[in-house]
């Protein structure tokens, strides 16, 4: 994808991230040397390990820098904010059931969780079914910054910047047959790695699911890192959705099979809870949670409890994707 670039708009990953943790991944790839220049060059995960010294990047965070082209469509200044959320909150304010079920749990229980080697089964109705490894298929693809709006269910939200590629890209290069409507996620089972599957809150594995025009948006970002940098275990390494016109829990997390569907497939939350979850749960503030409202959402992370904002329509994203719905009752297909 050609990318144009805009001295305006065209805001990088450097420039949002927190001051400290830039200036240390600067100090970090000044030390990397020339295999490290060559594989940003490259502009790819090749990133990961290419510069990667032995041991450095996880003697310090864990993560290793990426090298993403900003995209200007999906920009702070495009969504009209000043400020992404620190990566410290985004990073120590979690959803990820299966590391514990409270926000903080995620980052504390999944420090010994291991991403990598990592592979993705595709399957079904698709002309190139397999299991691909993470780099193959990651690799061939561009990465992009994006910055996006995300707002969970439970009426708080962010603003994060992403490094993925869109998904239509690689859903494209697998070859999905005119069976495929619907494409199903699932996230990794292994209570030996993820110690809150050892619980069962929820069922697992965790499932999600997309119509093939919502997986084939420009939107739906296949995504392996934030801030610059790799995911963090709890944020879903190494690999995850995000599909910011909907609530959170679409964004499914460590996935590691893609199928290729006729019909709708199941999702987590709305096996839980049918009554209260279902399957579009496209951001919709006048359409409240039977058990809240979703006019408005709590900031997360700037410090004041009592600090809102107006809810939008598809998170501020309806005039990209609302045609998606020409016709449907958005009140009755929640
Ligand atoms: N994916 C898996 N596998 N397990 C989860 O518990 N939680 C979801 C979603 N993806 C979840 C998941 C919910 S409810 C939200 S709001 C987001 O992840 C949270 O993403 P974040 O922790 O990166 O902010």
């Amino acid at each position: 994808m050609l990318i144009k670039k805009s001295p305006q708009t065209n805001i990088k990953s450097s420039e949002i991230t927190p001051r400290h943790v830039f200036e240390n991944r600067r100090k970090f790839m000044a030390g990397a040397g020339m295999a490290g220049l060559g594989a940003i060059a490259g502009g790819t995960l090749g990133a990961m390990s290419g510069l990667m010294m032995p041991g450095e990047a996880s003697a310090a965070t864990g993560l290793a820098p990426l090298s993403a082209m900003a995209n200007d469509k999906y920009t702070l200044a495009t969504i009209g904010e000043k400020m992404a959320t620190d990566k410290v909150v985004a990073s120590t304010y979690n959803n990820f059931y299966e590391f514990g079920t409270s926000k903080t749990d995620p980052a504390e229980n999944a420090t010994a969780f291991e991403p990598l080697p990592w592979t993705v089964t595709v399957d079904g109705a698709v002309e190139n079914p397999g299991t691909y490894d993470f780099d193959d298929l990651i690799n061939p693809h561009q990465l992009e910054d994006r910055v996006y709006r995300f707002r969970c269910v439970e009426a708080w939200s962010m603003v994060v910047p992403w490094v993925g590629i869109p998904l239509g890209d690689v859903i494209r290069r697998l070859g999905p047959t005119s069976k495929a409507k619907y494409v199903a996620f699932e996230t990794l089972f292994d209570a030996e790695r993820m110690s809150g599957q050892n619980r069962r809150p929820i069922p697992w594995p965790y499932v999600e699911g997309l119509r093939m025009d919502e997986a084939m948006h420009d939107l739906t970002l296949l995504t392996v890192g934030m801030y610059g940098e790799t995911l963090p275990n709890q944020n879903g390494a190494p690999i995850r959705l995000i599909v910011p016109w909907k609530y959170g829990f679409k964004s499914i997390k460590s996935i590691v099979k893609i199928s290729f569907v006729e019909e709708q497939p199941p999702c987590t939350w709305n096996i839980a809870n049918a009554r209260e979850y279902g399957f579009y749960s496209n951001v919709n503030p006048e359409v409240s949670h039977p058990r809240w409202s979703q006019a408005k959402e709590r900031i997360v992370g700037t410090g004041l409890f009592a600090d809102r904002r107006e809810t939008e329509m598809m998170n501020g994203y309806a005039n990209d994707v609302s045609s998606l719905y020409d016709g449907m009752d958005l009140s009755k297909y929640y």
